[in-house]
């Protein structure tokens, strides 16, 4: 719900990034293989898949020589003069995943490890992308369907933040419709997200160098004239603390470049997407028992988090009115946390009537509906989006808006302000860095498909429930809809 793009890059001597292909390194993209599930078929494995780091991360260099054309928070005069000089005479490199970077897969399974110590200083953070071919990312079409996944948030204290999510970016990175970037979607190009983030550096086939202001917290980021606003379904901000899921609808349709003010430069809610989102915060909305080590999902251990989007019409083709969410641990399902606010009647999902009472019960300022809601969100949905996994820190506002009080002057009482126990003095890039570098998230066992076929005794995903939890019989139709069968 705030901002996750402030790029938490290296720190290389040599962090950089352009729209060419250098030559240095070969660009080998992990493997990662995921599900694709449907009631009667099971789960087929898709064997080929595998993932690319963000352009942000690469080193960039002139193109036929080594010359950074970008370093810690500037870009260099002479290869940058302007955006379109600076694609042009700018080569992105292939990335050394595991060694510089912290990121390794096996199997089904993605680790991203927070400080990657390397020969040239140290990686914070990092920012992958499923694809299904070399060149290309793979789309989810997401309505009438559901996605999930196991993950592992034992290793990630207050103040970090293992993100899974959606952004509407182009399947080919913007290749084919921006000619100038010839490093597309093998090199992790077309970011953009609901923040319309300024610290992405190559927009449109273009570097983002003019009016390129130094971050004043981190020392390998800065900001452009340049944003790249797109739709985002934020599946999962979490750490061990709290977690949330979000839609961030947005008024247009895949990566839309802004300048200025359109950036939301002065009025964060000036852009043309919500950048605060509609979230679902367990503990925010009142059960405090709910999400943590040792509670009812406990974030000590590995689960399963299932997430389903529901149409108007139960099929593809509707307008989206809910967005569902399920968790899975030692076989068992855990339907979510109900809202526990006075004021808050709806249940336990997200409905634009959920949103509606918890902007007005809560105060906060809101653009949800306005950017035009859960019908913008699952038109996105609808067209396809790439799937993004993240491990970040925040430079703007420490995460306390995931897991402590926040903004840190309420009165922590008051409904909304506290979304988790971590101190409202926690969370400091610094600090996490300096204290909790071996951190880590780890993503695994993906599954997509018709709602109800992705986890259960069936997928091979979890095991059989215990029978003492199950009371066989026949489903009601509510139960096959949300594919809760066999509890
Ligand atoms: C697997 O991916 C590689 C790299 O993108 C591609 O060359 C190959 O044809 C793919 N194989 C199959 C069976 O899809
Ligand atoms: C992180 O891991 C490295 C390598 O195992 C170890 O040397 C270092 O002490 C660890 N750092 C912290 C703060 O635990």
């Amino acid at each position: 719900m705030f901002p996750k793009l402030i790029l938490t890059a290296l720190s290389f001597l040599a962090v950089v990034s352009a729209q060419q292909v250098g030559t240095s390194t070969a660009e080998v993209h992990p493997k990662m293989s995921w599900k694709k599930c449907t009631k009667a078929g099971g789960c087929t494995v898709q064997s080929n898949a595998s993932i690319t780091l963000d352009a942000n991360w690469r080193w960039v260099h002139g193109v036929g020589g080594y010359n950074n054309c970008y370093t810690g928070q500037t870009w260099d005069k002479t290869l940058c003069p302007d955006g379109k000089t600076c694609a042009a005479n700018c080569a992105l490199e292939g990335a050394d995943y595991a060694g510089n970077y912290g990121i390794t897969t096996s199997g089904d399974s993605l680790t991203l490890k927070f400080v990657q110590p390397n020969s040239n200083g140290k990686n914070v953070g990092s920012r992958v992308y499923l694809m299904n071919s070399d060149t290309q990312y793979e789309m989810f079409k997401l309505l009438n369907q559901e996605f999930t996944f196991d993950v592992d948030v034992s290793n990630l204290p207050c103040g970090l933040n293992g993100a899974l999510y959606f952004s509407e970016m182009d399947a080919d990175g913007g290749a084919a419709k921006y000619p100038t970037n010839k490093a597309g979607a093998k090199y992790g190009t077309g970011y953009c997200d609901s923040q319309c983030p300024r610290d992405i550096k190559y927009i449109a086939g273009e570097a983002n160098s003019n009016g390129w202001t130094p971050s004043t917290g981190d020392p390998n980021s800065g900001k452009g004239t340049y944003g790249a606003c797109c739709n985002e379904m934020d599946i999962w901000e979490a750490n061990s603390v709290s977690t949330a899921y979000t839609p961030h609808p947005c008024s247009v349709t895949g990566l839309s470049r802004c300048t200025g003010a359109s950036c939301g430069t002065s009025d964060r809610y000036a852009t043309v997407c919500d950048p605060d989102g509609c979230d679902f915060n367990s503990y925010r909305l009142g059960d405090t028992g709910f999400y943590g080590k040792g509670l009812k999902v406990d974030t000590s251990k590995k689960f399963t988090v299932v997430t389903q989007f529901i149409t108007n019409t139960n099929t593809a083709t509707g307008t989206l009115t809910e967005i569902r969410r399920l968790y899975v641990q030692n076989g068992v399902v855990i339907q979510n946390s109900k809202v526990n606010i006075p004021g808050i009647t709806a249940g336990d999902s997200i409905t634009g009537a959920f949103c509606d009472a918890q902007k007005s019960v809560f105060g906060d300022k809101t653009q949800f509906q306005a950017k035009g809601g859960l019908a913008a969100m699952g038109k996105a949905g609808g067209n396809g989006m790439v799937l993004v996994m993240s491990i970040w820190d925040d430079y703007d506002a420490n995460m306390l808006w995931l897991d402590s009080s926040y903004p840190t002057t309420a009165n922590p009482s008051t409904p909304g302000v506290k979304r988790g126990t971590c101190a409202t003095t926690s969370g400091k890039p610094s600090d996490v860095e300096s204290a909790s570098p071996n951190s880590s998230v780890t993503f695994s066992n993906i599954r997509f498909g018709e709602i109800g076929s992705t986890y259960g005794a069936d997928t091979g995903s979890t095991s059989t429930p215990p029978s003492s939890t199950s009371t066989a019989g026949n489903p009601t139709a509510t139960q096959v809809k949300y594919g809760q069968w066999y509890v």
